[in-house]
C-alpha cells in the first residue's frame, strides 16, 4: 500500500480562496488547518516577500508533512500544534495577534482518509481510531464499543443525518467489542435495507458521525470562530470552507450574527443587546466547486465557502 504524500491532496477551492482573502504582499496571515499545506503554499506565494503565515494542526504528522512541502518558506512560516479553537492562544505564542487573514479548511485531507493506520476510510482494514490528534483521549472504538444504544443512535443520527441511525445503533450494540473498520461497516451493511445501498457506501455517514464525535468538530468551530475575528484587523478576511451542511450552518449563523447590530429577539420593541456589528458577509451565497474542479477532485463537490470582512 503507498504511503500517502502531500502530492495526492488537492487544495479545494484555491482560486475561489486566494480571492476571497485578497492578500497582499507582505500579509500576516492565520492558516487554522494547515493539513498539507497546500492553501498555505498559495497564500505564503501570495504574501511574499515578507508576508508570515501560522500553521495550525491538530495532526502532528500533518505539520511534519506541511513543514517539508513548505521548507522554502522556512523563515516566513510558523507552525503550532494544536486546534484552530486554541487560536487566540497560538496566536499570542508566536505574535500573530493582528492578522489580515484567516483560513478555516474543515474536515480531514487525503492525507488521513488515505493512510489505512488511521481508521478514517473503511476501505482499509484499520483500528477505528479517526482522532486528528492523537493525545485526544477518546478513539471511534471506545465511543463504539462503550455508549448507550440510545446515545449511540443520537450521536450516527445527529452527525451523519442517518435515517437508520437506531437500526445501526441497535445493530452495532449486538455485534460488540468492535475494533476494526471492516467489522463496523460490515454491521452497518447488515442493518441497512439494500435498497440504500445504491447511492453511498452504507456506512458513510455512520463514519462521518464518529469522526465528528471523536474530534467534537462542530464544538470547535463554535470555539474557533470567534477567536478568529478577535485577531483580525479591521478590513482582514475569514475564509471557511465546510464540507457538510452541520458545519455550513454554524459558519452561516455565525456571520449573520456577527453582521447584525442588534441580536434581540425579533418581537423585542427596543434594542437592549448591545452588539455591535464586526463582520460584513463578502458574498451572500457560499461559494462552490465548479464541474471541472469536481471532477478533478470529488473531495470538492461538497465544499462550501463563506468569506467575510472584519469592519
Ligand atoms: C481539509 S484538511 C486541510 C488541507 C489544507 N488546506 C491543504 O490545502 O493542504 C483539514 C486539516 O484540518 C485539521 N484539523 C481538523 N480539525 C482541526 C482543529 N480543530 N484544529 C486544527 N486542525 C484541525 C486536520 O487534521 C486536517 O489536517
Amino acid at each position: 500500500m503507498p504511503e500517502p504524500t502531500w502530492e495526492r491532496h488537492q487544495p479545494v477551492l484555491l482560486a475561489e480562496v486566494l480571492d476571497g482573502l485578497a492578500l497582499k504582499p507582505g500579509a500576516l496571515v492565520i492558516d487554522g488547518t494547515l493539513g498539507a499545506g497546500g492553501h498555505a503554499e498559495a497564500m505564503l506565494e501570495a504574501t511574499a516577500p515578507t508576508g508570515h503565515l501560522l500553521g495550525i494542526d491538530r495532526d502532528g504528522s500533518a505539520l511534519e508533512t506541511a513543514k517539508t512541502r513548505l521548507a522554502r518558506f522556512a523563515g516566513r512560516l510558523q507552525v503550532w500544534h494544536g486546534s484552530y479553537a486554541d487560536m487566540g492562544q497560538a496566536a499570542a505564542e508566536t505574535g500573530f495577534e493582528a492578522v489580515d487573514a484567516v483560513l478555516l479548511d474543515l474536515g480531514l485531507s487525503s492525507l488521513q482518509l488515505d493512510d489505512p493506520r488511521r481508521g478514517f476510510a473503511f476501505r482499509y482494514d484499520a483500528p477505528l481510531d479517526m482522532r486528528f490528534d492523537r493525545r485526544t483521549p477518546q478513539t471511534a472504538a471506545d465511543l463504539v464499543n462503550d455508549l448507550p444504544e440510545e446515545e449511540l443512535a443520537e450521536l450516527i443520527r445527529d452527525y451523519g443525518e442517518e435515517r437508520y441511525a437506531r437500526r445501526i445503533a441497535r445493530a452495532i450494540v449486538s455485534a460488540r467489542p468492535l475494533h476494526s473498520t471492516s467489522a463496523l461497516q460490515e454491521v452497518i451493511a447488515r442493518a441497512v435495507p439494500p435498497a440504500r445501498h445504491e447511492r453511498i457506501h452504507p456506512a458513510t455517514r455512520t463514519f462521518q458521525a464518529l469522526r465528528i464525535a471523536v474530534n467534537d468538530e462542530l464544538g470547535m468551530l463554535e470555539r474557533g470562530l470567534p477567536q478568529a475575528v478577535d485577531l483580525l484587523k479591521p478590513g482582514g478576511r475569514l475564509a471557511v470552507i465546510s464540507f457538510h451542511s452541520l458545519e455550513d450552518r454554524i459558519v452561516k449563523q455565525f456571520v449573520r450574527r456577527e453582521a447584525a447590530d442588534c441580536i434581540c429577539p425579533p418581537e423585542q420593541p427596543v434594542c437592549t443587546c448591545d452588539h455591535q456589528a464586526r463582520l460584513r458577509p463578502v458574498s451572500r451565497k457560499p461559494v462552490t466547486a465548479d464541474a471541472a474542479e469536481v471532477d478533478r477532485n470529488p473531495r470538492a463537490r461538497s465544499a462550501k465557502l463563506r468569506v467575510a470582512e472584519r469592519l
